[in-house]
């Protein structure tokens, strides 16, 4: 249920169990309804709004509510936002103890087109992958990682000072290398885990003849002494660029299509299929490591592809055995006949359709 959110009117959604395919044209609120059962489920937009965004314009406040089934009993999620508070939240008409009590109650994994750069961007979004569902299988992780990221901002600020002391540069090495080495092992183990169910997903929907391979690509191997060893051996470089250079903050996710770099060398399809493996994967690993198989949520996730690798992901996405629910401006492209539900969104109104 949604009152006030962005601009949907008044929505009392019943969703199936399996697929739900949201159209309408552009601008109608299709991605803010997805905006609205992925922030019921991860407690952030991924658009990375603010509150006050969320509200709709001439409201005050919003009420996002959920029945989560799945788990061992069914929950109740409620979520306030209001402008002149901060936003409150219920699970079972509780408060959370924690967040990530919230977040274990629905699991999500989302695809928008944003992700496209996991695929042909920067480095930078595949480790923040990693991070998000290492985070999500270990709360250990997430400590590892804010401690480490709080480590090297005091690091790099001195090593911008104009007179900078190496012993208190390097007073933060250990820390570094020690928690360095859990994130990145970690992530090395986490790769481990998809790189299968990445390989199987892509295959299933750019044909066999594509073979995707996914590595993790560390500077420094994953070990404390390594680290140590890398840090004191580049501290006169990090001086002169005024940044830390080696750690895992600087590790990447390779993706390699026939050997080539998947960033500069594939194709705009190719990109969208190979992060719509990369997100199958992670709800493959969720499912199995969590013991609940996560919501999937698609944003736009047709376009560009082509008729066969669309029926193709649609097989796929049946196989993973998930509630869906995808967007598209054209339904006819989402070739899924049975265990369907179909709404129509049309200037923020949300509609069933007759099967
Ligand atoms: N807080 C808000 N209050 C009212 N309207 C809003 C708010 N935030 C966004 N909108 C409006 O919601 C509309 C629909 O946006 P949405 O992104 O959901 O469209 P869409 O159906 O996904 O379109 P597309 O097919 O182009 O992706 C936009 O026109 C936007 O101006
Ligand atoms: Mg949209």
């Amino acid at each position: 249920m949604l009152r006030g959110f962005r601009n949907l009117a008044d929505v009392d959604l019943a969703p199936g169990p399996r697929f739900n395919v949201l159209s309408g044209d552009n601008g109608q609120g299709k991605s803010n309804l997805l905006e609205a059962i992925y922030y019921l489920g991860a407690l952030e937009s991924f658009r990375l709004a603010a509150k006050d965004a969320l509200i709709a314009h001439d409201a005050a406040r919003a009420l996002l509510a959920a029945k989560l089934a799945g788990g061992v009993a069914p929950r109740t999620a409620k979520i306030w936002l209001d402008r002149a508070a901060p936003r409150r939240l219920a699970l079972d008409d509780k408060r959370p103890r924690t967040r990530a009590d919230w977040l274990a109650a629905t699991p999500m994994v989302l695809f928008h087109p944003g992700d496209l750069a996991l695929a042909s961007g920067p480095p930078s979004g595949r480790r923040a992958l990693l991070d998000h569902v290492a985070a999500r299988l270990a709360p250990e992780y997430a400590r590892a990682l804010a401690d480490y990221e709080t480590a090297l901002k005091s690091r790099n600020r001195l090593l911008r000072q104009e007179h900078a002391d190496r012993r208190s540069i390097t007073s933060y090495d250990p820390l570094l290398a020690a928690h360095g080495a859990v994130l990145g092992l970690a992530r090395a183990a986490l790769v481990e885990e998809l790189e299968p169910a990445t390989r199987e997903a892509f295959a299933r929907i750019a044909g066999e003849e594509l073979p995707l391979e996914v590595r993790y690509q560390p500077r420094v191997p994953p070990r404390e002494d390594a680290l140590r060893t890398a840090l004191a051996r580049s501290l006169d470089k990090d001086l002169a660029r005024g940044f830390t250079a080696e750690g895992p903050h600087a590790d990447d996710l390779a993706l390699t299509v026939r050997e080539r770099r998947a960033r500069h060398h594939a194709s705009q399809g190719q990109h969208r299929m190979i992060v719509l493996a990369l997100k199958a994967a992670e709800l493959t690993v969720l499912a199995r490591r969590l013991g609940l198989v996560p919501i999937l949520l698609l944003d736009d996730v047709s376009s560009e592809l082509d008729p066969t690798r669309n029926a193709r992901l649609m097989g796929l996405l049946d196989e993973l055995g998930a509630q869906v629910f995808v967007t598209t401006t054209q339904p006819e492209l989402i070739r899924v006949a049975h265990d369907r539900a179909d709404y129509r969104v049309v200037a923020g109104r949300v509609e069933a359709q007759a099967p």
